[in-house]
């Protein structure tokens, strides 16, 4: 990366942490849950974003905690599983497990001076839980979550507010998200984008692509440092 940039802005869910870990870990004390954590974690985490992106564009804004609840609710009921997994389901999503490589990549970009913050569409709250949870909170300049701007991403706004806050331009940023479509906004507002593949997937057909594309977060260090 020529002119390396001084700020690291991470989105949390999905990059630093592992959405399906709430239905993983549930599983393993719930035999109903079992055969179908996995395909019931994803369609939860689908209609969670398909109901962030379907409020954004009708202007009817509620926190990531009220679209999580409503997109399990639409989950459990596809998979025939009882409400009274959601209550549980909702409190472990506050402690969802970071990715393994996530504590060393951040001492990593300590040491190289780096100032790290979080960017996501989480509400304070749920940021905040699931931050000390990980034990992470000592690593992040900023916690920012998208309810200061009252919409969600990819939204401008929400990205001009990690400027406004940590008081740089977009180009001094790297901004690291897993999702092609947060990169995508991400990019089209000027920050220089780090892709998470942790999946091997396509590249998605939307302006403004990756700078550059990881397939996990171990090398995101190496791709900041000075040569
Ligand atoms: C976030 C979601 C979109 O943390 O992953 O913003």
């Amino acid at each position: 990366m020529n002119a390396l940039p001084t700020h690291c802005i991470f989105d949390a869910y999905g990059t630093l942490f592992d959405v399906s870990a709430a239905a993983r870990r549930l599983a393993a004390q719930d035999a109903a849950l079992q055969p179908v954590w996995q395909p019931l974690a994803e369609d939860w985490r689908r209609k969670q974003l398909e109901y962030s992106w379907l409020r954004a564009i009708m202007g009817d804004h509620a926190d990531f905690a009220r679209v999580t609840a409503e997109a399990l609710d639409w989950a459990l009921e596809r998979h025939g599983l009882p409400p009274a997994l959601h209550p549980p389901l909702m409190a472990l999503y506050d402690r969802l497990d970071c990715f393994a490589e996530v504590p060393a990549m951040l001492a990593a970009l300590a040491a190289q001076g780096v100032a790290c913050a979080i960017l996501s569409n989480g509400s304070p709250a749920m940021l905040s839980a699931a931050v000390a949870s990980a034990g992470l909170a000592d690593r992040f300049a900023a916690v920012l979550s998208v309810e200061e701007v009252g919409v969600f991403k990819p939204d401008p706004r929400v990205y001009a507010l990690a400027c406004d806050r940590l008081g740089i331009a977009p180009g001094a940023a790297a901004f690291v998200s897993s999702n092609g479509w947060d990169i995508a906004g991400a990019a089209r507002f000027g920050f220089r984008t780090v892709w998470v593949n942790r999946s091997a997937l396509p590249v998605d057909r939307l302006p403004h692509r990756p700078a550059h594309v990881l397939p996990d977060l171990s090398p995101l260090p190496d791709l900041l440092r000075p040569e």
